[in-house]
């Protein structure tokens, strides 16, 4: 057995080695975690990002990074395939539809056995071991056989989908009692809690909080105090003014943030601007949207479609309504250090999370903690989990092009004083349920259980 107490183990780890410098790997998950693992002092154990990858990262901000590898045809049948075209569109309620392929799932339980020995290997007697995550799912019950001495926690960062969705999984049996391996299964939303209760009754016919096991909401959150100082070093050296006066000091910025992926409803979104420059609604020359679209994936076929009718779209929309002085939409692929997207968020007077399905939207609760004392206007899907507690944002559902419209003109419109006392009460909101909070009690829960208790199913 090894020497870590406290485990992380997600897909990817939170960084790599890029050139000379350590780059953080991209998504929601990554920047919830590692800053919770750098205070733990934990291990964590994950793939580096790259097929066939020998080289050992060793420590990074206090942790030890514990590679896993992968080679390029787990890449293409566990990562590209089950995790990323099976699972993910399943569990954002089919937003394109979901493949099924048996070759897919024999590679998946083969990369979920090597990280479950990964942990194995890596855990001392009684370790916390905090799995991570739709791609890890079958790890909390193969650690449990292999080492019934550890605490095992899961969490799960994207939705878990209604069971008459959920049912189509061919491996789905296989699916829940890979989870029902861990003691503490947590989720974004409570509406998560029970489609998973509701799967393991009807298709196990076990309930998931017998034997003692915990199973819970637990909504993920940012670090409000980071992100205060950030936006104060930002506005210090005037990065919001530059941003405005490099998109010709327009009278309006509307900003999406999002990785370049079809739950992130980015389509739905610039066709809903597009309608309120045709209809005059909104002023193409006085308004500018910004939209970053963080590259992701970009192997598999549908984000390579998706790509390619994002810019379709942003050309046409700029070739109707640009004029001398400048594009209307701003369409930027690319990755920003974190530093940069607090600066855009200053410079944003409304920002668009409208995503069609959304474990939480992390975008969300950065937006409003970097407003807290400056105003904005958050425009946020119903169905992101964020919703369930941003409850003052212009709540939308982003399938209804008029509604979306509408939530857009209002927010332009809003008169300061009422977005002031929107921003300060959600903003109040983030900071009093902080990241730290987040995973305090998720540990906490995880200590107050005593290993071994459970069956394996
Ligand atoms: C989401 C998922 C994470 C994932 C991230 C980036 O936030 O919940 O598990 O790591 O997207 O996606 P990628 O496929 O690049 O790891």
């Amino acid at each position: 057995t090894g020497r870590h107490s406290f485990l992380v183990v997600a897909n990817r780890l939170p960084c790599r080695r890029a050139a000379d410098a350590w780059r953080a790997s991209p998504g929601g998950l990554v920047a919830t975690l590692a800053p919770v693992a750098t205070r733990h002092s934990a291990g964590w154990i994950g793939w580096s990002g790259i097929a066939d990858d020998d080289t050992d990262p060793g420590e990074h901000a206090g942790m030890t990074l514990i590679p896993v590898r992968l080679s390029a045809a787990e890449v293409t049948a566990h990562y590209e395939g089950f995790a990323n075209s099976t699972i993910w569109p399943l569990y954002h309620d089919n937003v394109i539809a979901p493949r099924f392929s048996r070759s897919w799932w024999e590679s998946h339980q083969q990369v979920n056995r090597r990280f479950a020995e990964a942990v194995a290997a890596s855990a001392a007697p009684g370790a916390r071991v905090w799995v991570h995550d739709y791609q890890l799912q079958l790890v909390p019950q193969m650690v449990r056989r292999l080492r019934p001495d550890v605490r095992i926690g899961f969490f799960c960062h994207i939705p878990f989908p209604p069971v008459g969705l959920f049912a189509q999984l061919p491996w789905r049996a296989e699916v829940l009692s890979g989870l029902l391996g861990a003691d503490v299964i947590g989720f974004q939303r409570r509406a998560d809690v029970e489609n998973f209760t509701a799967a393991c009754i009807r298709l196990l016919g076990i309930d998931p909080r017998a034997e003692g096991r915990i199973v819970e909401a637990y909504p993920v959150s940012v670090d409000s105090a980071h992100i205060t100082a950030l936006a104060r070093d930002a506005e210090r050296q005037d990065e919001p003014e530059r941003i405005r006066a490099d998109l010709g000091d327009p009278q309006t910025v509307l900003l999406g943030i999002d990785r370049l992926d079809h739950t992130k409803g980015i389509l739905e979104r610039l066709l809903a601007v597009e309608e309120l420059f045709d209809t005059g609604a909104l002023d193409p020359v006085t308004t500018r949207l910004v939209q970053i679209a963080v590259p992701s994936r970009e192997a598999i076929p549908a984000y390579r479609d998706l790509r390619a009718e994002v810019e379709r779209t942003v050309g046409r929309i700029n070739g109707k309504f640009a004029g001398l002085g400048g594009a209307s939409i701003h369409y930027l692929h690319r990755d920003y250090p974190f530093e940069s997207v607090v600066a855009w968020y200053l410079a944003a007077d409304v920002l668009l999370a409208t995503s069609l399905r959304d474990g939480m939207n992390l975008v969300a609760k950065e937006y409003v903690a970097a407003r807290r004392g400056r105003g904005g206007v958050l425009v946020l899907s119903e169905f992101a989990g964020a919703a369930d507690e941003l409850t003052e944002a212009l709540i939308v559902n982003p399938h209804d092009r008029d509604a979306l419209g509408a939530a857009i003109t209002r927010a332009v419109r809003m008169e300061s004083g009422g977005a002031h006392t929107r921003i300060e009460a959600m903003a109040a909101t983030v900071a009093d349920r902080s990241l730290c909070a987040w995973a305090t009690r998720f540990l906490d829960d995880l200590e107050s259980v005593s290993p071994a208790a459970l069956t394996v199913p």
